[in-house]
């Protein structure tokens, strides 16, 4: 019987009050399956151990976490405390690039029981993966400040698209449609105003398109594609997008469903030489914080991921039969209420993550 060594870091504000009904609905369902699961929390990875150590994170990070099985992520940022792009690229987003988590997984579906705010178009469900590039693009360190402080100061940021980087995110995308029922890939671009990048993109697109005649594909420009979020959501199979356009479609897309509050994602590294990550789309979201009303579905969702995941390719094995429970949990949750006040109900982060573990346990 295999152990599962999984890292737990709650982060900040929210972070610290979803983890903990997480790790509740995880645990029961681990329980039910007969996966063992051995959890390690740590302090670290927050705006608090910033505050008292000025790092947010010992320099053996890495060390520490390299062992593990997967990371099991809240959210961080604080930013009364510290600057986010100081807070994000001292945590997360290095875990994205030192552990090569290249795909950003984020699903947006529609669940019976939840409203959404498109409610009255009257069309099918939505139910999408979005395929996000998790490692390069727009998100560089390559650039700076020149002539600081003068009339002619520019400030440079460079976008850095690699061919293995692109190739790999859009053969993911692609091999994920194959096992879908619609078999389609939209690839968001901007290859008519972002002259260099893009069209070069389009052509990586193209050529990987052509390895798989099964599936159709189509590109859209970003920000009509956005429109189409909106007005026509239930098209769209596996949209797959670089970094920054990803990050953005991965809060609309779930918007579009109801709330973020639902909305999780895996941060992965597939061929697993590293640990992958497993977190809420959301954010520390400091203006509910401390209230316990934060929406702790995204975090339990995520942790069903993390199963699955953990299971690797044997698809009928404990880890996915315990994502299964843990999903068909939290729709009946949604179906039925209790909800969180992000989808208009009253109900606690605890009561939430208390009926969801509950659902997972009876239904043994
Ligand atoms: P946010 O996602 O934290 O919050 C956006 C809005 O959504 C807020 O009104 C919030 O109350 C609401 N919301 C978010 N999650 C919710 C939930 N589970 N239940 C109910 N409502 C929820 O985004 P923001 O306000 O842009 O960022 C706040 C901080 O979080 C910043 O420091 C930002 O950098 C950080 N952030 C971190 C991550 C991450 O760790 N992955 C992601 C996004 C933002
Ligand atoms: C996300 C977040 C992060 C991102 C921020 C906090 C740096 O918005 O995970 O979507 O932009 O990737
Ligand atoms: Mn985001």
């Amino acid at each position: 019987n295999t152990t599962y060594k999984i890292a737990v870091l709650a982060g900040d504000g929210i972070g610290k009050e979803v983890m903990p009904e997480g790790l509740r609905v995880v645990t029961a369902a681990a329980k039910r399956f007969g996966i063992t699961l051995e959890f390690t929390e740590f302090g670290w990875a927050s705006c608090d151990y910033y505050a008292q150590t000025g790092n947010m994170m010992p320099t053996d990070w890495k060390a520490q976490l390299s062992g593990m099985d997967a990371i099991y992520f809240g959210a961080v940022g604080w930013p009364d405390i510290v600057p986010d792009h100081i807070s994000l690229w001292g945590s997360l987003l290095k875990f994205r690039r030192e552990f090569d988590q290249y795909i950003n997984l984020r699903p947006a579906q529609t669940f019976e029981g939840v409203r959404s705010p498109l409610a009255d178009r009257g069309a099918g469900p939505i139910d999408m993966m979005i395929v996000r590039e998790n490692t390069e693009g727009e998100y560089s360190s390559v650039g700076g400040i020149m002539y600081e402080g003068t009339p002619n100061e520019i400030v440079m940021q460079q976008s850095i698209f690699s061919r293995r980087g692109s190739d790999r995110v859009l053969k993911f995308a692609f091999e994920l449609a194959k096992t879908r029922a619609r078999k389609h890939v939209t690839v968001a671009t901007k290859s008519n105003g972002i002259s260099i990048s893009m069209p070069w993109w389009d052509a990586r697109a193209a050529e990987m398109a052509g390895q798989y005649p099964e599936i159709t594909w189509d590109k859209q420009h970003i920000d009509i594609l956005c429109a189409r979020f909106v007005l026509q959501p239930q098209r769209f199979d596996v949209v797959v997008a670089s970094n920054l356009f990803g990050d953005i479609l991965s809060d609309l897309g779930p918007a579009c469903t109801g709330t973020i509050g639902l909305a999780p994602s895996a941060n992965m590294n597939p061929e697993r030489d590293f640990p992958s990550l497993f977190e809420p789309v959301h954010g520390s979201a400091p203006d509910i914080y401390g209230k316990n009303i934060a929406n702790p579905i995204a975090m339990i969702w995520s942790g069903a991921m993390m199963l699955d995941f953990l299971g690797g390719n044997d698809s009928d094995g404990q880890c996915r039969l315990a994502h299964d429970a843990i999903v068909a949990a939290i729709k009946s949750t949604l179906a039925t209420g209790p909800h969180t006040a992000d989808m208009g109900g009253n109900a606690s982060t605890t009561e939430i993550g208390v009926a969801i573990a509950a659902l997972v346990t009876d239904a043994a």
